[in-house]
C-alpha cells in the first residue's frame, strides 16, 4: 500500500519547500506537488521533517548494581512518542567479556524495538582478544563506532595506554572512537573526600565533577585521537572547557565532532541544590547539570557549527533505583530519561526563541549524525530512496510536559512541568505510522537494527597527512658533515 503526505512544508537540514511525499515499501518514493497514493496523511499547516536519530541510548543497560529501566520496548515507544525514528544504544561488554558474546546479549534485548536501532560497541579493556574482536564487530557485525569511558573508575574506565591501542585499532579498521570525557582517578578522589567531609547528598555528585575535570579529559582524548590519526566524537559534552577543547581542536584541522544532550541545554545545576532530596537524586547524571553560563556555550556551538549533534543519553532509572545512594551520592545510579522529549524541548527552547532555525533543527537532531555514523542519506534525509522516517510537526501544538502521561516506565520526568510548543502530529517508522498525536501504535519488532559500515575516508585521510607531515631522519652527504664521522 502506498502512503502519501500532503500538503506539508518539506524541511530539510539544508532546503525548505512545499511539496507532497509518496511512500511506497517503507521507502520515499517521490517527491512533489500533488502526488496520490491508497492513503492520505494530512500535513496541511505541518512541517515534514526527517525523523530524529537519538545516538545515545542505554535500554536495560546493567550499571551501578542495576539496569536501567526502559528497556527497548518503552525506550523505543517514548523515542517515536516524540518523533525519533532510530535510537543508536551502546553495546557493554563487561571487563574481559568477549565482544561478540556481549553482542548476543544486545541482539536480544532489542528484538523488542519498534523502531530502528544501531549499536556503539564499548571497549571496556583491552586484550588480543578484544583487538581481534574489533574486526569482526566492524567488518561482520555492521558497528563502526567503540565507546570508551574515561570515567566509571573501578567498573568501566580504561587508561590512556588502553584508548591509544584501541583508537589506533579504529584507524586501520575504518571506525570512530567514542569517549565519555571525564577525568575518572580525579573524580574518584574527589568524590572520596566529599564523603569524607560529610557531604554525601546528591548535590555532591556534581562537586565531584567539576568542569575542568570533564576539558581535561576532552583534551588528552583528542590528543590520542590525533597521535592515533582517527577521528573523535565526544558524547554528552556539558561544559566549556569541553567545548573550548572541540573548538580549538577542529579550527585546528582535527575531525572531532561534540554532542550535548538536551539535558545539559535546558537545565541547570540549580536543581541539586533543590531541599527534596528525590528531585536532586533523579537528575544525578555524569556529567552533571551546569550553570548557564555553560548551557549558553552549548546553545551557541549548535548554531556556529562547534557542536553537531543534540542526543539525550536516555538511561532512566526509577525513585526508588536512585535510593540506592540515599546516604552515600556514590551510589546513586547515574542517568536520566529524555528520550520522548528531545525534539519538543529542542523545537521550543531552540527554534520558537530563534537559536536555532529549523534547518539546524533537522541537522543536529538527524542529519548531521546519519552522516558522522555512516547512513546517510538512508537515515537523516528526505530524497527518493531514503526510509521513509519522517515527522509530519505541528508546530502550534503544545503540552506540558509530565510523568503522569509519558510513555518512559519510570514514575517521574526530569522535565516535568515545562512547556513545549510543536510536537511531532505523526511519526513515521519505514513509511508505517509509528506514532499518532503522542499515541504509539508501532509494536514490538517493528524496528530493525541497521548495520553501519566502516568508513576510512576520514581515516585515510588522516593517516595520509600523518604520513606526509611525519618526523624523517635527514641524510647527509659526507661533505656535509664534520671531519672524522
Ligand atoms: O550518567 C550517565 N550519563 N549515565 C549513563 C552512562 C553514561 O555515562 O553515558
Ligand atoms: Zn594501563
Ligand atoms: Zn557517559
Ligand atoms: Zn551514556
Amino acid at each position: 500500500m502506498s502512503m502519501v503526505i500532503r500538503g506539508g512544508t518539506i524541511v530539510t537540514a539544508d532546503l525548505t519547500y512545499e511539496a507532497d511525499i509518496l511512500i511506497e515499501d517503507g521507502k520515499i518514493a517521490a517527491i512533489g506537488k500533488d502526488l496520490s497514493g491508497d492513503k492520505v496523511i494530512d500535513a496541511d499547516g505541518c512541517y515534514v521533517m526527517p525523523g530524529g536519530i537519538d545516538p545515545h541510548t542505554h535500554m536495560e543497560m546493567p550499571f551501578m548494581g542495576t539496569y536501567s529501566a526502559d528497556d527497548f520496548e518503552f525506550g523505543t515507544k517514548a523515542a517515536v512518542s516524540g518523533g525519533t525514528t532510530m535510537v543508536v544504544d551502546f553495546c557493554l561488554p563487561s571487563p574481559d567479556q568477549s565482544l561478540l558474546e556481549a553482542l548476543q546479549a544486545w541482539d536480544n534485548k532489542s528484538s523488542k524495538a519498534v523502531c530502528d536501532y544501531s549499536f556503539h560497541m564499548a571497549i571496556t579493556s583491552w586484550s588480543e582478544q578484544i583487538f581481534n574482536e574489533m574486526k569482526i564487530v566492524v567488518e561482520e557485525k555492521g558497528i563502526n563506532t567503540f565507546k570508551h569511558f574515561m570515567a566509571y573508575k573501578g567498573a568501566l574506565m580504561v587508561d590512556d595506554d588502553e584508548m591509544f591501542a584501541s583508537f589506533s585499532r579504529c584507524s586501520e579498521l575504518g571506525a570512530m572512537p567514542l569517549v565519555h570525557a571525564e577525568n575518572g582517578d580525579v573524580v574518584a578522589t574527589l568524590q572520596q573526600r566529599l564523603l569524607d567531609a560529610g557531604n554525601n547528598g546528591p548535590e555532591a555528585h556534581a562537586y565531584s565533577r567539576p568542569v575542568d575535570v570533564e576539558g581535561e579529559a576532552c583534551n588528552r582524548a583528542i590528543m590520542i585521537a590525533d597521535m592515533a590519526n582517527v577521528p573523535l566524537y565526544i558524547v554528552h559534552v556539558s561544559c566549556e572547557p569541553a567545548h573550548e577543547a572541540i573548538r580549538r581542536a577542529r579550527q585546528n584541522g582535527k575531525r572531532v565532532f561534540g554532542e550535548p544532550l538536551i539535558q545539559h541545554l535546558v537545565l541547570d545545576d540549580s536543581e541539586y541544590a533543590n531541599p527534596d532530596w528525590d528531585h536532586a537524586a533523579r537528575r544525578v547524571m555524569s556529567p552533571p547539570f551546569r550553570s548557564k553560563l555553560h548551557q549558553d556555550g552549548l546553545w551557541n556551538g549548535l548554531a556556529s557549527g562547534s557542536l553537531q549533534v543534540v542526543a539525550t543519553d536516555h538511561c532512566a532509572f526509577t525513585s526508588d533505583q536512585k535510593r540506592m545512594g540515599l546516604g552515600d551520592f556514590t551510589k546513586i545510579p547515574n542517568g536520566t530519561g529524555g528520550l520522548e522529549d528531545r525534539m519538543p524541548l529542542l523545537w521550543t527552547y531552540g527554534v520558537n526563541t530563534g537559536r536555532l532555525t529549523p534547518n539546524e533543527f533537522v541537522a543536529v537532531t538527524s542529519t548531521n549524525i546519519a552522516k558522522i555514523l555512516n547512513i546517510y542519506p538512508r537515515k537523516g534525509a528526505i530524497l527518493v530512496g531514503a526510509d521513509a522516517d519522517l515527522v509530519v510537526w505541528d508546530l502550534k501544538a503544545s503540552k506540558t510536559i509530565s510523568a503522569k502521561h509519558q510513555v518512559s516506565s519510570i514514575d517521574y520526568n526530569v522535565f516535568e512541568g515545562m512547556e513545549v510548543t510543536g510536537l511531532p502530529r505523526y511519526t513515521l517508522s519505514r513509511g508505517r505510522i509509528a506514532a499518532e498525536e503522542g499515541v504509539v501504535l508501532a509494536k514490538c519488532g517493528d524496528g530493525e537494527f541497521v548495520p553501519r559500515k566502516p568508513y576510512p575516508a576520514v581515516n585515510k585521510a588522516l593517516s595520509k597527512w600523518k604520513e606526509i607531515t611525519a618526523p624523517r631522519k635527514v641524510e647527509r652527504k659526507a661533505e656535509n658533515m664534520p671531519a672524522g664521522v
